[in-house]
């Protein structure tokens, strides 16, 4: 299963461009343009409000679908981790409809909300990766990853699989709605294939970047804004699963209250830089620390680059940069576990899927 690769991980890192060429084939209809069934499209319009639930990198991906669900298709969206919600249950509007995302299907914390939901009489889709997962036979509906078997401790391909999967999901809720967009997002996802292949094909830089910045430290932050920030979550959180680095991320803006007391000289700060809008703000954060001794190193995309700068990624449409983005930060985590001799695919204390409460 493995065949040349060292380890899952890598090998479903580097499976990433051919599981969005799998979901873009997937979702298509007849004519070329995204599709999805008509009684999740009923689920969708029936809803005045979409509550998405998840744990770990899966809610890391509920945030950045929030954005597209929000932005292109108008519909109010909330992302909650599944834990808390199943005991901190927020007020609900009207006509939730509920949207359970994991890889596994099998995540007990996403259960425990689906079993109290669907006592309460609210409609359920799960996206997952696994066909006949508990999610999935509870769920009314369900959508699939199509990511193909993942078996590494630390998801990759799942998170991209389902940010695309999300963005079909809003474009399509836009389109039924009658909203217009400029966005072509079948040609787009096209774009963040070919983006995601030179990210993968450039691993030998990134590699070079973990021995810069992590081959000693014991913590490393992740600071962006907006998609960014969002990103920069899910970065901290691969590294600390699998390098044991202790990591966390911030919205760029927040790092200043409270958290820049840590800052010490050396201390790893990565700095992501996709979204025009709040680059110079990032950029200032990232000055901040610098000033007291953090060793930043900035990754951004093409057309927002400055000199300096550690690594550039390819351009592509700013909603979608999550996906072109996080290959860097799997490559980062992938290259520090491995440089610390650590297990890549089992680290210590996880399983696969956390099926206890
Ligand atoms: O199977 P799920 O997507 O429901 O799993 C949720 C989390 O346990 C999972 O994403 C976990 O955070 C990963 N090991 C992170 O890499």
């Amino acid at each position: 299963e493995l065949g040349t690769y060292p380890h899952y991980m890598i090998k479903e890192i580097n499976e990433q461009p051919q599981v969005m060429r799998k979901i873009i084939k997937e979702y298509q209809d007849d004519n070329g343009d995204f599709k999805i069934d008509d009684a999740i499209i009923k689920q969708l319009n029936d809803a005045d409000r979409l509550y998405i639930i998840a744990a770990g990198t899966s809610y890391h991906a509920g945030l950045i679908g929030k954005e597209y669900i929000e932005k292109w298709a108008g519909v109010p969206t909330e992302v909650h981790v599944a834990s808390e919600f199943v005991y901190n249950t927020p007020l609900l509007s009207e006509k939730p409809l509920f949207i359970f995302i994991s890889q596994s299907g099998e995540t007990a914390d996403s259960r425990a909300v689906l079993v109290d939901i669907k006592e309460k009489g609210y409609p359920a889709l799960t996206i997952t990766n696994v066909v006949g997962s508990t999610l999935s036979r509870e769920a009314d509906q369900t959508l699939i990853l199509h990511a193909g078997p993942e078996i590494a401790v630390a998801s990759t391909k799942a998170y991209v699989a389902q940010i695309a999967v999300l963005s079909i999901v809003a474009a399509v809720t836009a389109r039924e709605l009658g909203k217009k967009s400029d966005l072509n997002l079948m040609s787009e996802l096209g774009k963040v294939t070919t983006a995601i292949t030179s990210v993968i094909d450039d691993a030998s830089t990134i590699e070079e970047i973990v021995k810069n910045f992590l081959e000693t430290t014991r913590n490393a932050f992740f600071i962006g804004r907006t998609m960014d920030y969002y990103v920069g979550l899910e970065g901290a959180l691969k590294l600390k699963e699998i390098s044991y680095i202790q990591a966390e991320g911030f919205a760029g803006g927040e790092l200043k209250h409270g958290t820049i007391a840590l800052i010490e000289d050396g201390t790893p700060v990565f700095s992501l830089i996709t979204q025009e809008k709040v680059n110079l703000n990032t950029r200032g954060n990232a000055q901040e620390v610098a000033a007291r001794g953090a060793n930043v190193c900035t990754i951004a995309m093409e057309g927002l680059e400055q000199e300096g700068d550690s690594y550039i990624i390819p351009r592509v449409d700013e909603m979608l940069t999550p996906l072109v983005s996080v290959v860097v930060y799997q490559l980062i985590s992938y290259y520090a576990a491995l440089h610390r001799g650590n297990d890549v695919d089992k680290p210590r204390n996880l399983a696969k899927s956390v099926t206890v409460e």
